[in-house]
């Protein structure tokens, strides 16, 4: 059986999601189904000597001073890019042109520009990418896909897909490089890919957007406690439509109070409509316009479907499928369909060109916000 050979580069949290998510993909698939097997071989970080506490820490056999030092390796098969986002588009470029398959998180990169030259070159090379879009693998979001699919909503009127934190209002809070327009552009950059993937995994390709930011804290502190100017929006909206003709809005926000990790959507259909919340995240509201309506709401109403863990073949059921499934389940399903493309020498879907696609939204909606002007995708 084939073993993936991993290198992983940055190793803060999703770093070790990643690594969480390989080491335990075969309690989540057996193994024999699969026909492959992976293992993180190698990892690098910002500095050699945190690679090498981290190697020691979770068992990793080799620490690396680099991303071009793994990249080298023959001893390599697929590259993992877990760092900051300016780093991906580098990273990245150079394990495609060396022949090796690329797992990056999102956003794909800084530009649409490099993002689309990424997905070309890894087209051209004929090497298998991958971009984290890990909320398509929930089950209420698979579940969402095949009832449009299935034409259980019909002709899609409208959808309202938000992402809010609340990160941004404690005073206390240090500014990290998430929030800072050098990492690209704030929550819109942050949360926006996961919303706007979902929104294009579900309703389809956007024809416009019109797009504003909000900063509502101009200051922040820094690490060290001296005060820094918030330079990348705190919270976005967008107004946008379909080349089907839907209309609808995404929104980010890291200024809500009370919210966690409160990514939610609502899709409404000619025949019916879907609704999810990521905190509850093992049920998909389903509402059904063609059940019977009459006498007294007939039976007419919305319907709490549990996927919990009912996962598809391969899946093991493991754990039990009426187990509550979370967050991580997410992780372990984008992990096992890009290594499983990686195997089988297929493409893999969400792509390059899906992170690509979600980079010309995010620089669009940008363009917008500084324009004040509805921008045009058609
Ligand atoms: N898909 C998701 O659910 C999700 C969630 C959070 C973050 N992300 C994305 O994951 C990526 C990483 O985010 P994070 O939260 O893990 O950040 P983090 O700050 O926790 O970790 C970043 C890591 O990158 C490493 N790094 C920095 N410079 C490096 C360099 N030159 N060479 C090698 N390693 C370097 C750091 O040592 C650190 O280990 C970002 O692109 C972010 O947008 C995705």
């Amino acid at each position: 059986m084939k073993k993936t050979r991993i290198g992983l580069v940055g190793i803060g949290f999703m770093g070790k999601t990643h690594l969480w998510s390989v080491r335990n993909l075969p309690f989540f698939y057996k193994t024999a189904d699969l026909d492959f097997t992976a293992e993180v071989v190698a990892v690098c970080a910002s500095s050699l000597a945190r690679a090498e506490v981290f190697a020691a820490e979770y068992g990793i056999p080799r620490a690396a001073a680099s991303p071009e030092e793994l990249i080298a390796d023959p001893e390599i098969d697929v590259i993992d890019i877990c760092t900051p986002n300016p780093l991906h588009y580098r990273v990245a470029k150079a394990a495609i042109l060396s022949g090796k398959s690329v797992l990056c998180e999102k956003p794909l990169t800084m530009t649409a520009a490099e993002a689309l030259e990424l997905a070309r070159l890894a087209e051209e090379q004929g090497v298998v990418c991958g971009t984290v879009f890990n909320n398509r693998f929930l089950a209420p979001i698979m579940r969402a896909r095949q009832l449009i699919d299935e034409g259980r909503l019909g002709r899609i009127l409208s959808f309202a897909f938000t992402y809010k934190h609340n990160s941004c209002i404690d005073p206390d809070r240090r500014v990290g490089w998430k929030q800072t327009a050098e990492a690209g552009g704030g929550t819109w950059y942050d949360l926006g890919p996961h919303v706007l993937d979902l929104c294009h995994y579900l309703c389809g390709e956007l024809s416009f957007v019109l797009g504003k930011s909000q900063i509502a804290y101009p200051t922040h502190l820094k690490v060290d406690g001296s005060v820094w100017e918030t330079d990348a929006d705190e919270a976005f909206y967008v107004i946008c439509g379909t080349r089907e003709g839907a209309m609808g809005t995404v929104t980010v926000s890291k200024l809500t109070q009370g919210a966690n990790d409160e990514l939610s959507f609502s899709v409404n259909g000619e025949r019916g409509s879907l609704s999810f919340s990521l905190m509850d995240p093992n049920y998909l509201d389903f509402y059904d316009a063609t059940a019977v309506g009459a006498p007294m709401g007939g039976v007419r109403g919305y319907t709490r479907i549990e996927c919990v863990g009912r996962y598809p073949s391969p899946a093991s059921g493991f754990p039990a499928i009426k187990a509550p499934q979370g967050w991580l389940r997410g992780h372990i399903g984008c992990m096992v369909n890009f290594l499983s493309a990686v195997a089988n020498g297929t493409p893999c879907e969400p792509s390059f060109s899906d992170g690509a696609y979600v980079q010309m939204i995010l620089e669009a909606a940008l363009e917008s916000d500084r324009t004040g002007r509805e921008v045009s995708l058609c």
